[in-house]
């Protein structure tokens, strides 16, 4: 990976981190705890890869506003949301996340529970302030579609669904892909569409754009599972072997190893073949899909 690109994504971090932070609620007031375990975890870190691919998609339309810029907070905390469930003692029953302990372990349970709801609705409150800051009012209406049914039952929660009813369980192929397809694929389809149809993209390039998520999607949860297996939690920042621990049917222990590297390359290349088509300035995106083969956490 080249230094260039390293530098540019290091200020792109930065920079999208300030404008999640911007929206995160002030730790005051009798309701306070929630607001210290929203900020908690969202605070700890991360790649932030959705709201960093949303940003270069309304850039890649020709978008220069800050109308996108309560969505890019939206789905990191609708993302932080998922991660924070995902953790429960009754989901993966994780104790370390984003290099910090899980918001279940600070917090209690409840306290988890709570902030996972809080910052999904929060979410909502938050893009809906697209409007004041002059944004097509029709475009935030679809955005705002997309975003609730790619979180939804037809999405990441409909993923989870099968995920945890599956526990355990042989999958088969087919039954796996849907699971990532929804589970991961939905929030990164959403960033990316939201990207384009706050910038004015039309209906056919929105479809386009959708496709190259649902792989970048697949390609990044595949990548998840081998990183399951094959690196360690101080890399991470979350525990490895968390899919054996709870039984997990993966890409891994279906395909294997080496396939499951293979696919994440094959997958991801036809994802910024897709890209090459589309119209605009587009080098860095094409950088951060390919970088998601290499990523290490
Ligand atoms: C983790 O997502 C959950 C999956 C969908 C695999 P990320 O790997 O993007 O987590 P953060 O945001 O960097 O912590
Ligand atoms: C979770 O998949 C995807 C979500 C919607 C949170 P995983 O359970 O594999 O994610 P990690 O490995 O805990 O981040
Ligand atoms: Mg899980
Ligand atoms: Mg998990
Ligand atoms: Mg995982």
């Amino acid at each position: 990976m080249g230094s260039i690109f390293k530098d540019n994504l290091k200020q792109a971090v930065a920079e999208t981190e300030a404008i999640v932070y911007s929206y995160l609620p002030a730790e005051e007031g009798h309701q306070k705890t929630i607001f210290e375990a929203m900020n908690y975890s969202m605070k700890a870190g991360g790649k932030r890869l959705r709201p960093l691919l949303m940003h270069e998609v309304y850039k890649m339309f020709g978008g220069n506003g800050k109308d996108i810029e309560p969505f890019m907070a939206a789905i990191e905390m609708i993302h932080t949301s998922s991660l924070i469930h995902d953790d429960l003692p009754c989901m993966d029953n994780d104790e370390l996340r984003r290099g910090k302990p899980t918001t279940w372990k600070v917090y209690g349970y409840d306290m988890a529970v709570l902030a996972g709801d809080a910052l999904m609705i929060f979410a909502f409150e938050t893009a809906a302030k697209a409007l004041e800051l002059g944004a097509d009012a029709a475009r935030v209406v679809k955005a705002m579609g997309i975003l609730a049914a790619k979180t939804g039952i037809y999405g990441m929660i409909g993923g989870q669904t099968v995920d945890v009813e599956l526990t355990g369980k042989p999958v088969p192929r087919e039954k796996l892909d849907f699971i990532y397809r929804l589970k991961t694929g939905a929030l990164l389809e959403a960033s990316m569409m939201i990207g384009a149809v706050l910038a004015g993209a039309d209906e056919t390039q929105v479809k386009t754009v959708e496709s190259i998520a649902t792989d970048v999607g697949l390609a990044f949860q595949i990548q998840d599972d081998i990183l399951d297996v094959t690196s360690t939690a101080e890399v991470l920042g979350k525990p490895v072997l968390s899919d054996e621990k709870n039984s997990k049917t993966t890409y891994v222990t279906l395909e294997g190893l080496a396939k499951a590297k293979a696919d994440v390359k094959e997958i991801s290349d036809r994802a910024c073949e897709t890209l090459a088509d589309l119209p605009g300035e587009k080098e860095f995106l094409a950088q951060l899909i390919e970088m998601l083969v290499n990523r290490e956490n």
